[in-house]
Order: structure tokens, then sequence, then C-alpha cells
């Protein structure tokens, strides 16, 4: 009797960390869902070179470069940008219409650019 309660509580033990295996899989698939497309992106990013610059490197000290950022952080913050959740009214116009592959070309795009002008 005892052997079979321990029996039955690793069974669920084993049954439970499969599902977390499964959930934690799904959730990095998630994330890497949309592969940027950078040629793509360079395109798409003519509207965003008047304060981000020609090349990522921006010559107005408040606007930020994003040249050689990490493409997660770009997509990331775009995305906030976009949905609301960072505000900043100037950005938000440029980003408010964008599409998540958009997004995604545009950061592989400036992820792709030398940080060093
Ligand atoms: C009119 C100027 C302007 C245009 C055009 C513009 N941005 Fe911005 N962008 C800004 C400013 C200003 C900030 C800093 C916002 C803040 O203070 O939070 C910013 C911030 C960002 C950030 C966050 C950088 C960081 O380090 O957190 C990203 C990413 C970004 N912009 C991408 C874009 C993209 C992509 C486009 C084109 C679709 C674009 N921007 C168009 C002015 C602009």
């Amino acid at each position: 009797m005892r052997k079979k309660v321990r029996l039955v509580s690793t069974m669920s033990l084993v049954v439970l960390m499969a599902f977390a295996t499964i959930e934690f899989g799904s959730s990095i698939a998630q994330e890497t869902k949309l592969k940027g497309d950078s040629k793509a992106g360079e395109s798409k990013a003519a509207s965003c070179t008047t304060c981000h610059g020609e090349k990522g490197i921006s010559e107005n000290t408040m606007w930020p470069n994003l040249a050689g950022q990490q493409e997660g952080y770009l997509v990331k913050s775009i995305t906030e940008f976009r949905d609301g959740i960072r505000t900043e009214v100037t950005m938000q116009t440029f980003v408010e219409n964008l599409s998540d592959q958009h997004i995604a070309d545009l950061a592989a795009y400036y992820n792709g650019l030398s940080p060093c002008p």
C-alpha cells in the first residue's frame, strides 16, 4: 500500500515536470516567433532617421542612438511605445500603427548597425 502511494506521487511529479517543460518551451517559442528581416527593416526605417540618424546614430543629444542596440530590447521598447506602456508623444506618433513584424524588422536592422560612428 505504501509503495503504491509513493509510486503515484512520483508519477504525478513526472507529469507535472513534463507540463512545466512544455509551458517553458512554448514561452520561449513565443519570444522568438517573429524573425526580423534587416533588409526590410532598412526601408521601413526611413521615418526614423530624422531623429535617430541616418545610420542609427543621433545628432541631437536628446534623441537616443539605436545602432547596435540589443534586438530584444528594441522590440520591447518600440512595442511599449506603440501600446502606450512607455509614453513619449513624439515617439508614439511614429510607431502607433506598426505591426509586430514591422517592429521585428526595424529591430533587426538597427541591431545590425555599427554602434561606433
Ligand atoms: C521626432 C523624433 C523621433 C522619430 C521620428 C522617431 N523617434 Fe524614436 N525616440 C525619439 C525620442 C525623443 C526618444 C526618447 C524617448 C524617451 O525619452 O523615452 C526615442 C526613443 C526610441 C527608442 C528607445 C531607445 C532607448 O534606448 O530606450 C527606440 C527603440 C526608438 N525610439 C525607435 C524608433 C523607431 C524605430 C522610429 C521609426 C519608426 C522612431 N524611433 C522614430 C524620437 C523619435
